[in-house]
């Protein structure tokens, strides 16, 4: 019998080996989770999904609570994509969260998510009409202190946010230390979750990548290695023989999820031989 298949506008993400896992990149208008530990490059994902979108004629808006608008700019030019000049042809707006300057009008001068979003919808009223990007790096800064209330600000930004023709990247932290508060709310909202994961294998830092969840899509089940490198940026390199299911964080106690994160880190994954 035939049917008719829904056709669904995918936004590729622009990380060479990425978007064959998730059937060709992530739907419009969905809100993605970029989920992991310090270092696992949830900042460079975001990155390459920017530059991604500058060379589609997307408008663009990335929002750093971290680094400052020029470390995004220095780590984007490493890989060759050149943001001031998107900045220039006012294709990006980089709204820098983490100065505080009052003389800059891209700039956050609260931590508060009503000024995020309503400081979000001015620069994209600047870039104009048309599909657009949004990466959030990171969401969890604007919960930090009130951990609580992750989840209905994520909401909030969502509900606001979806009428604007975003398709949005929120990042957010997991350390070993942290996992049990943060997160969570993103994930529980979110469309998709992206987790990027770390482990030293026979001394070496290696770094991976899992797609938990990504609505209306047949989406990889395994975990990849990725492979960040000067001058080019992220790569999927090949799958690992684990699956899902043997690296999800157990869901019952909170001792065992804390366990499981120190286990990740001091254990070898099995056959992530190329
Ligand atoms: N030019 C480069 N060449 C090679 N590797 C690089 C380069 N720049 C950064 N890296 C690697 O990328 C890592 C940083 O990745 P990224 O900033 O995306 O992490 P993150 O997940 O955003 O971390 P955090 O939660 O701390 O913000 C560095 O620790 C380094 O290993
Ligand atoms: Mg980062």
């Amino acid at each position: 019998m035939a049917s008719t298949k829904p056709s669904i506008e995918r936004l590729p993400t622009g990380v060479p080996g990425f978007d064959k896992l998730i059937q060709g990149g992530i739907p419009r208008g969905f809100f993605v989770a970029v989920v992991g530990e310090p270092g696992t490059g949830k900042t460079i994902f975001s990155i390459h999904f920017i530059a991604e979108g500058i060379r589609q004629g997307d408008k663009n808006i990335y929002v750093t609570t971290e680094e400052t608008r020029e470390s995004i700019i220095k780590q984007a030019a490493m890989f060759g994509f050149d943001f001031e000049k998107a900045i220039d042809d006012g294709k990006l707006v980089i709204i820098d969260a983490l100065m505080g300057r009052h003389d800059d009008p891209w700039s956050l001068t609260e931590l508060d998510v009503e000024t995020l979003v309503n400081k979000i919808i001015e620069a994209k009223r600047y870039l104009g009409y048309g599909r657009a990007r949004l990466v959030i790096d990171s969401m969890s800064a604007f919960w930090l202190d009130k951990p609580a209330m992750a989840r209905r600000y994520s909401y909030y930004v969502k509900r606001i946010l979806a009428r604007w023709d975003f398709t949005a990247l929120l990042t957010s932290q997991y350390a070993v230390t942290t996992s049990l508060g943060f997160g969570f709310g993103i994930e529980h909202v979110a469309d998709g979750i992206i987790r990027f994961r770390k482990a030293v294998v026979r001394g070496e830092l290696r770094r991976y990548v899992i797609i938990e969840k990504m609505r209306q899509t047949e989406h990889s089940l395994r975990m990849h290695e990725i492979e960040i490198r000067d001058g080019v940026g992220m790569r999927v390199k090949a799958p690992t023989q684990l699956r899902k299911e043997d690296t999800a964080l157990p869901q019952s106690v909170a001792a065992k999820m804390l366990a499981a994160e120190l286990q990740k880190l001091l254990e070898v994954p099995l056959g992530d031989e190329e």
